[in-house]
């Protein structure tokens, strides 16, 4: 693991990348008390039961039970080997590693990591030919024209991929790379004749970051009247087009900023839009808008504006996007581009400042969306159309939270047809008791998650007592030394025994009282997320001796009275462990004393 890094710099690199900060970029997290709370990123859900401690430097899941620090954050969500995010939170904090760290172990295979290199090369030729050489003037007149500027060609590192044979093929084969893994990665095309050229050839090249901004493939548009008009790289394993949104990770810290994010269909519109002044724009590319991105849009911002193409099959992308959307609780804007307007072409013919006005910024809400989207199936001269119709809008109008929101629909409709308002929202009520489980659910599971959050309190007093007591004592060593004295191993709950026996060899070997590192050393996935549990139990900074004395006595009481023999053979045994007669003995005598008393009760 990380040999070539010494702890203390380890230490070092933790320090200086705050959690909340770390877990915020992937997470919009809200403070809450003392802790933060947003939606888990590890696990599906629609109310926030994640939580992030600042104080702690912990993170910690009430529903799928996930937690660790800030290392072990990374290291789950982006699949990193302890040394990668290591590397990560350095990189971020600009805290140099030893050159000789840098060598270590990468979790990405040999070939992942060679066409990620690749990759980059491509990346800065392909723009440094379309900057500064005449190879890659057509590119740079071409994107002139379509007003994009020097800025934003270096923003998004765009480039020009020149007419030729096998520029790229050379290129590549010079530095080493093997010509088969480039074919497999779409950056070559093998012929009959089994030479390789150029897959990209005289077109404008947009690379395609990761979230981590690494370039995993290339999207390439043609010059005027060349056929087909966009050429990607071929799907692969490090690229997923249903997994990967254009532009995500420069937009992502604007999308946590505003909590909201602007969703286009390609990649110009993301760049004209930047350019226009909305820096939190990201698209699919030339496909439908998957589970996998709206749930990573949910998690960044509450808000998704919706900007697609205002043609017929743009106003039906905006329809399933909009309904994936909010069925993961997302609030659903719609940008209204009328005349078959594209968001480029819209800020071309108008300008961006109108665009962001105009279109953005008054986005409507889903329902006027809806409305005129169901008025194009609907002949509303017609009276049973006009029913049918307004029927279908009543329906989506009673899954509203919002009675204000409702009350302003109908009153709309109203007005429009000539029904009274109280007809109309009686009939909406109708469907809202119809499908009322709905809200009744999400109560519940809100209310679940209560339950689970404080179920201290639903516990035996001995239980609570122990909880309580090991939070204390994770934060506080003197507390611990106290508990080791008097208590001991004799926590009732295996699990707190466990726990106990492992703090006090924590505090021993002189560690410090920090959470965050004593669960690195825990290993069993179950006792650390308790671990992290209790240490996520509010606790008071001026616990007086006396209320740690009682929760001492509970423990105490509990364990000679209600204790099993079968508990009481197991610290015995743990007692001979430790090399400890005299007190193993003690436990004999009460094993003897508890054996007499059950045959005496039969
Ligand atoms: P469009 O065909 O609407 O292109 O595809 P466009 O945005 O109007 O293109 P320009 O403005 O003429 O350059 C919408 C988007 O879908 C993606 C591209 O990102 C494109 O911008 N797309 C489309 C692909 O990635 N691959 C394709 O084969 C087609
Ligand atoms: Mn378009």
């Amino acid at each position: 693991m990380a040999n070539q890094i010494s702890e203390e710099l380890i230490e070092q690199i933790r320090n200086a990348n705050d959690i909340v900060d770390v877990i915020g970029e992937y997470v919009q997290l809200k403070k809450q008390g003392r802790n933060y709370f947003g939606l888990c990123p590890f696990h599906g859900e629609k109310s926030p039961s994640f939580s992030v401690t600042q104080e702690k430097q912990i993170f910690h899941c009430f529903g799928c039970g996930k937690g660790g620090n800030v290392v072990t954050f990374l290291m789950e969500m982006e699949s990193f080997s302890f040394f990668e995010a290591i590397n990560h939170l350095a990189e971020r904090s600009s805290i140099e590693l030893p050159s000789n760290a840098m060598k270590q172990e990468s979790t990405l295979s040999k070939e992942s990591q060679q066409v990620l290199s690749a990759h980059e090369w491509l990346t800065k030729l392909y723009h440094h030919l379309i900057r500064y050489t005449k190879d890659g003037k057509t590119g740079f007149e071409y994107l002139q024209d379509r007003g994009i500027t020097i800025e934003a060609i270096d923003t998004f590192q765009l480039g020009f991929a020149p007419n030729t044979k096998d520029f790229i093929a050379t290129f590549l084969q010079k530095k080493g790379f093997h010509e088969q893994m480039l074919v497999k990665y779409g950056l070559l095309i093998r012929s009959q004749d089994d030479t390789v050229t150029d897959r990209f050839r005289g077109r404008v090249i947009f690379p395609i970051r990761n979230h981590l901004g690494k370039t995993v493939a290339f999207g390439a548009r043609a010059m005027e009247g060349m056929e087909p008009k966009y050429l990607n790289s071929p799907e692969t394993d490090l690229f997923q087009k249903g997994k990967i949104l254009y532009n995500f990770d420069l937009a992502k810290k604007h999308i946590r900023k505003q909590n909201e994010v602007v969703l286009f269909e390609g990649y110009m519109d993301v760049i004209s839009s930047h350019q226009a002044g909305v820096p939190n724009g990201v698209a699919t590319m030339g496909t439908a808008l998957t589970e996998t991105q709206a749930k990573l849009l949910r998690r960044y911002a509450e808000t998704v504006i919706i900007c697609y193409d205002g043609d017929n099959a743009g106003i039906e992308a905006t329809y399933k996007a909009s309904k994936l959307l909010l069925q993961l609780g997302c609030q659903v804007k719609i940008a209204n581009l009328k005349n078959n307007l594209d968001p480029d072409s819209f800020i071309k013919e108008f300008g961006g400042e109108a665009f962001k006005r105009e279109i953005i910024e008054a986005s409507q809400t889903f329902m006027s969306f809806y409305m005129r989207y169901l008025k194009r199936e609907y002949n509303l001269s017609l009276e049973g159309d006009r029913i049918k119709y307004l029927e279908e809008v009543l329906k989506e109008l009673a899954k509203l939270e919002s009675s204000v929101e409702r009350e302003f629909y109908v009153k709309e409709l109203s007005a429009e047809y000539n029904i009274s308002v109280d007809s109309l929202l009686e009939e909406v009520n109708q469907y809202r008791q119809k499908s009322g489980s709905d809200k009744d659910k999400r109560e519940k599971d809100r209310y679940t998650n209560k339950v689970k959050m404080s179920s201290g309190k639903l516990l035996p007093a001995f239980h609570n007592a122990e909880r309580q007591l090991l939070a204390y004592m994770l934060q506080n060593r003197s507390i611990a030394d106290k508990v080791q004295e008097e208590v001991g191993i004799s926590f009732n709950i295996d699990d707190h025994k466990i726990i106990a026996t492992h703090l006090y060899a924590y505090y021993e070997e002189d560690n410090p009282e920090d959470v965050s590192i004593f669960i690195d050393r825990i290993t069993d996935e179950k006792i650390r997320k308790l671990v992290i549990e209790l240490a996520l139990i509010p606790t008071q900074t001026d616990i007086s001796d006396k209320e740690i004395n009682d929760y001492i006595q509970t423990i105490l009481n509990e364990s000679s009275t209600g204790v099993s023999i079968k508990q009481l053979k197991e610290e015995q045994r743990l007692a001979e462990q430790q090399q400890d007669p005299i007190k193993a003995a003690q436990i004999a005598l009460k094993i003897i004393e508890l054996q007499r008393q059950v045959k005496h009760l039969n």
